[in-house]
């Protein structure tokens, strides 16, 4: 201080105030700050040092987040317990709607009478208040998957059925195909599973370049698109009834399925039926499958 030293540096009552309240108040302040720093680890409250990457990461999260898949990527399939208990379960488990209560085999007694494949194609196409695929989008959930879930649910309620032939993986080669077979082999029951591989077999022989090639020709004429689509992936199956698929040019096995509107026609095309796989495991255009199936159908009429 520049003042003489013992001068008193409170000369005015507005200062008297000013020092006592600082008195009082810079300790006050001093111990409220200490108080703070020491426990900082149990306070949660923005502001303090607790708010860490994770929890920021968390409160700034955008609200929707864009998954990206690969769509070539080997598909891993949830088993019917997953699907059950993350879709179906919503109203199965407690019979929510009249829907067939799990492991009540009362309810489901009558159902299972019915034979897997209908009740796998129910799944599919939904009936009364049960929503089709159980409300969910072919892109989440395949048909394959349903039908596990399908037979999950069923087993639990008395029925035996096998899970569905495991879906072959587009034309990914004859590596994966094969892999695919045995397992296909391994989960069926009946001699299906003969049948599966075979067809598994004819999957893996379709050429590499059956999904491209066919993309190409989509601008071309459409009957033309249609028959090079038949000949590159669904005549696999078509050709010779692989499967009981209804075979290319027979009126009997045709006449059944075309009772049903085109729509529905395409859509078991598109989305698949039973043992067909969706767009017989192409990637092809929905135009060209349609085309496809134009062209299957012209043959019978
Ligand atoms: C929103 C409610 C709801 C959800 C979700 C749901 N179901 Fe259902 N489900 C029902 C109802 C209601 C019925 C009874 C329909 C009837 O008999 O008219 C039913 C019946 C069924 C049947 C018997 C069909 C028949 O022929 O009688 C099967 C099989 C089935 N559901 C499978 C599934 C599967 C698999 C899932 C999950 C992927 C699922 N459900 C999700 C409501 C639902
Ligand atoms: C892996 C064998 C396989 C391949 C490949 C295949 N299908 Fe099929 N398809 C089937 C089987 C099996 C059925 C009978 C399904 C049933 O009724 O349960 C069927 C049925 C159909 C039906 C009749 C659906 C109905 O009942 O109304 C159409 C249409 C059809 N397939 C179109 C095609 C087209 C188009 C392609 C090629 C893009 C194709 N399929 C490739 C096996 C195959």
């Amino acid at each position: 201080m520049s003042e003489a030293p013992h001068g008193n540096p409170i000369k005015t009552p507005a200062q008297l105030i000013a020092a006592v309240i600082a008195g009082f108040a810079v300790p006050i302040i001093i111990i409220v700050m200490l108080a703070y720093y020491v426990d900082n680890s149990t306070r949660t409250g923005a502001g303090t040092d607790s708010l860490n990457d994770t929890v920021v990461a968390q409160r700034i999260a955008p609200l929707a987040q864009v998954e990206i898949r690969d769509a070539n990527a080997p598909r891993v399939y949830r088993t019917g317990e997953e699907v059950y208990k993350a879709v179906c379960s919503a109203c199965h488990a407690a019979g929510t709607a009249g829907a067939p209560k799990f492991t009540n085999t009362a309810d489901w007694a009558p159902r299972i009478a019915q034979g897997f494949d209908t009740l796998w194609h129910t799944a599919l196409t939904g009936k009364g208040a049960m929503p089709a695929r159980g409300g969910t989008s072919p892109d989440d959930f395949s048909d394959y998957e349903i039908g596990r879930a399908v037979a999950y649910m069923a087993n639990n309620a008395g029925a035996n059925f096998a899970d569905p032939p495991v879906p072959a993986a587009g034309a990914s080669g004859a590596a994966a195909a094969s892999g695919a077979a045995p397992a296909a082999a391994a989960g069926a029951s009946d001699t299906g599973a003969a049948q599966a591989a075979a067809a598994m077999a004819a999957m893996a022989s379709i050429p590499q370049a059956a999904a491209p090639a066919a993309g190409a020709t989509q601008s071309a004429d459409a009957s033309q698109a249609g028959k090079a689509l038949y000949t590159q992936v669904c005549q696999a199956c078509h050709a010779a009834g692989v499967l009981n698929a209804p075979k290319f040019g027979d009126k009997e096995a045709w006449a059944p399925r075309l009772k049903d509107p085109m729509d529905t026609v395409y859509n078991y095309a598109l989305h698949g039926k039973g043992a067909m796989p969706p767009k017989g495991g192409s990637t092809a255009s929905d135009a060209d499958v349609k085309a496809a199936v134009d062209y299957m159908v012209s043959a019978v009429k």
